[in-house]
């Protein structure tokens, strides 16, 4: 099997792999206080978080000069609804550091929003892009919900969310029916221009995407290709994840 060189692999527990991107953050937070941090929401990052969370405890880091960027939120979901990614955020890492609040920024359709889709990719680059990005991966190789057929220069854009990605998330759900059908999320171009990327992908279900990731093909068909073309990406792993390489 050829393995794509670009990329680097780690393939750790994912205790570890928790330990080893917060130490990665905070080292670029004690280089650049003021650091633009690209966030995911979902299941892999939050041992992430944890680990953020208790290293600003302890004093070991400060987020009071940090800017972020999410990747994306649904629509729909009304203001405060425990399953939209703002509430995520703020539940999991935002509530328990010393960001400042109006400094986190999740893509939004409002046109009355500072974060209106149309205006986020224009706003990161102002605030001189995105130093360290956070990915996750859905089973069918979307990355924020940039779902297969993703353009690979597409910006911040409205996305109709796949069936597969509506069944993965329906787990958030009560059930099936309550997933919104639609998102906001960044485009691809707009994560490629990140400084430097991880993406953490943990569990036997993931199995299969990381393996199509590791192939040396890039196509739309499966969206995280395209990180074969950056040369700062990890790829976190774990056994589970790692098991059909
Ligand atoms: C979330 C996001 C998604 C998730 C992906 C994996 O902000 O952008 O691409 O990273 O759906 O989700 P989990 O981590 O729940 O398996």
């Amino acid at each position: 099997m050829l393995y794509n060189i670009n990329m680097e692999l780690k393939i750790l527990s994912k205790n570890e792999i928790n330990l080893a991107i917060k130490d990665e953050i905070a080292s670029l937070l004690r280089r650049k206080p003021n650091a633009i941090l690209g966030l995911a929401t979902g299941s892999s990052p939050v041992g992430v978080y944890e680990e953020l969370v208790k290293a600003y405890q302890v004093r070991d880091i400060s987020f009071n000069e940090v800017t972020s960027f999410n990747l994306d939120e649904y629509i729909g979901l009304e203001k405060g609804h425990p399953q939209s990614y703002r509430y995520f955020m703020d539940n999991n890492l935002f509530n328990h550091v010393n960001i400042i609040k109006s400094k986190t920024h999740i893509p939004s359709i409002d046109k009355n929003s500072e974060d209106y889709f149309e205006k986020y990719d224009n706003r990161i680059k102002d605030a001189g892009g995105i130093d360290f990005q956070i990915l996750g991966i859905g089973s069918n190789g979307h990355i924020a919900f940039n779902e297969p057929g993703t353009d690979f220069n597409s910006l911040t854009h409205i996305v109709d969310l796949k069936e597969s990605t509506i069944k993965d998330n329906s787990r958030f759900f009560n059930n099936i029916n309550e997933v919104p059908t639609k998102a906001v999320s960044m485009g691809l171009k707009s994560i490629m221009n990140a400084k430097r990327i991880v993406i953490i992908i943990t569990g036997k279900n993931k199995a299969n995407a990381l393996k199509r990731l590791m192939s040396k093909e890039i196509t739309t068909d499966f969206p995280a290709s395209i990180l074969n073309r950056h040369n700062k990406v990890t790829i976190y792993a774990d056994q589970d994840a790692a098991s059909l390489l």
